[in-house]
């Protein structure tokens, strides 16, 4: 019969691969717990229009990636795209602002773009995401930036390349948006399709646009840094201040404005030269509008999210987690009483934490030893109906070939071997 195979896109994560998902995981809870974060899950599927109102309709996400879909009740559902419009939609449905604004909030999990798939860009990828709520002090930015690349670089990310960008807010964005159109008017047959169609919903989309002709032209566009109003001046320099006090370099790249429409004042991207094509590893920025724009009331926020397969990709090479855990011992039965004596023993001694094995083929003990070495069992303890009647077994050390007999009396004083 023919196999059916995973959705094209979507990946499965083997055993062999989990050990380092795991470690990176383990990191970014001890990380983001130090800085005072705590973990929110909220569902993959939310109602469409948390989306297209989040992360604004005239954007590549919205308009083109989405799986969105009606479920049989009718409702129109979408897979989430990103994590920033779901933990608000939380923090405010559970009203977590009513009794501290302030919260600092991080999830990992599955996220679902409808993208052309290549390396580094998948249908079904995960994300580390920190949202901080509540803040609107430029210190924060900084803090929030620290502790990403912190992140990075204890789980072996070498060179991350931090660039950083003020969006402005909506006292100085519009004139620079008005600025952009015009800059644009008159350029329209050189451009794409989709930039030209959004050159009077969207003007500053261009800038993310991959195309050869677009990138061309939007280089030359006005600067936003000549836009940005005395506060958000003011609130940039801050943020860039408070990065030097950590030494944090960067590079400030005015034509960042990240994919997503929500940002405010400061964005940020971290990029590194060894990802080909798909050079971002994580991205973000404040938001501080979005939190009202979600019917919320008028509270702060910024936050990232980390493309995990990304970081993987980048790690393989430098980080080195924690072998996953060999058994501590393998029980060669042979006999029926010993193999159920063997049964019963396996299964103690993991309800004690061990990590036991046994084989349950009732083989001889050649093909046993075998599998025993296949599992990289550290050693075997050995029993066959006669040791079970003298309440004795012979126990092998696998690396030395070393054998002791021991007891398999009340006291079990041979666990202590197990190391
Ligand atoms: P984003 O830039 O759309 O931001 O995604 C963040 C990261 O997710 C990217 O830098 C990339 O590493 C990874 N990523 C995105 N799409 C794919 C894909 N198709 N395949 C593999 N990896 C991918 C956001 O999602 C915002 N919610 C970040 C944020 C949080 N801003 C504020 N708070």
């Amino acid at each position: 019969m023919e196999l059916i195979t995973a959705v094209k896109g979507f990946k499965d994560i083997l055993p062999e691969e989990t050990g380092r998902w795991q470690y990176v995981e383990d990191q970014a809870r001890r990380i983001f717990t130090a800085f005072g974060c705590r973990e929110i899950r909220v569902p993959v599927l939310e109602k469409t229009d948390l989306f297209t109102r989040g992360i604004g309709e005239a954007t590549d996400i919205v308009e083109k990636e989405m799986y969105t879909f009606r479920d049989r009740g009718d409702e129109c559902l979408t897979l989430r795209p990103e994590a920033t419009a779901s933990i608000i939609r939380a923090y405010l449905e559970h009203h977590l602002h009513a009794t501290d604004p302030i919260a600092k909030l991080y999830t990992i999990g599955p996220m679902f773009r409808r993208e052309r798939p290549q390396k580094g860009r998948y249908r079904q990828f995960h994300q580390i995401d920190v949202e901080i709520l509540g803040h609107e002090d430029p210190r924060i930015d900084a803090e929030v930036i620290l502790m990403l690349l912190h992140f990075l670089q204890s789980v072996g990310m070498e060179s991350p390349h931090l660039e950083v960008n003020s969006l402005g807010c909506p006292a100085c964005r519009p004139a620079y948006r008005t600025s952009v159109q015009s800059f644009l008017a008159g350029k329209e047959a050189d451009l794409c399709d989709d930039c030209r169609r959004r050159l009077g919903t969207n003007p500053l989309r261009v800038f993310d646009c991959k195309i050869e002709a677009c990138r061309e032209i939007i280089t030359k566009a006005p600067s936003i840094t000549d836009f940005l109003c005395e506060e958000c001046k003011d609130h940039f320099a801050q943020v860039l201040s408070s990065l030097a006090i950590f030494d944090i370099a960067y590079t400030v790249n005015p034509r960042m404005v990240r994919g997503l429409d929500y940002y405010t004042r400061t964005a940020f991207e971290i990029t590194t030269e060894f990802l080909g094509a798909q050079n971002a590893v994580a991205g973000g920025g404040r938001y501080d509008g979005l939190i009202r724009d979600l019917g919320g009331p008028d509270i702060p926020g910024i936050g990232f999210a980390i493309g995990f397969e990304r970081l993987l990709a980048l790690t393989a090479d430098t980080s080195a987690p924690p072998p996953s855990r060999l058994p501590d011992l393998f029980i060669a039965a042979l006999g029926v009483s010993a193999e159920q004596f063997a049964y019963r023993l396996c299964n103690n001694l993991r309800l004690r934490g061990r990590k036991v094995e046994m084989d349950y083929q009732s083989r001889g003990l050649k093909s046993q030893m075998k599998r025993a070495d296949k599992l990289k069992c550290r050693r075997v303890l050995i029993i066959g109906d006669r040791e079970i009647e003298a309440q004795q077994a012979e126990m092998r050390d696998m690396v030395t070939g070393e054998q002791v007999r021991v007891s398999l009396g009340d006291s079990f004083a041979w666990i202590d071997m197990l190391v």
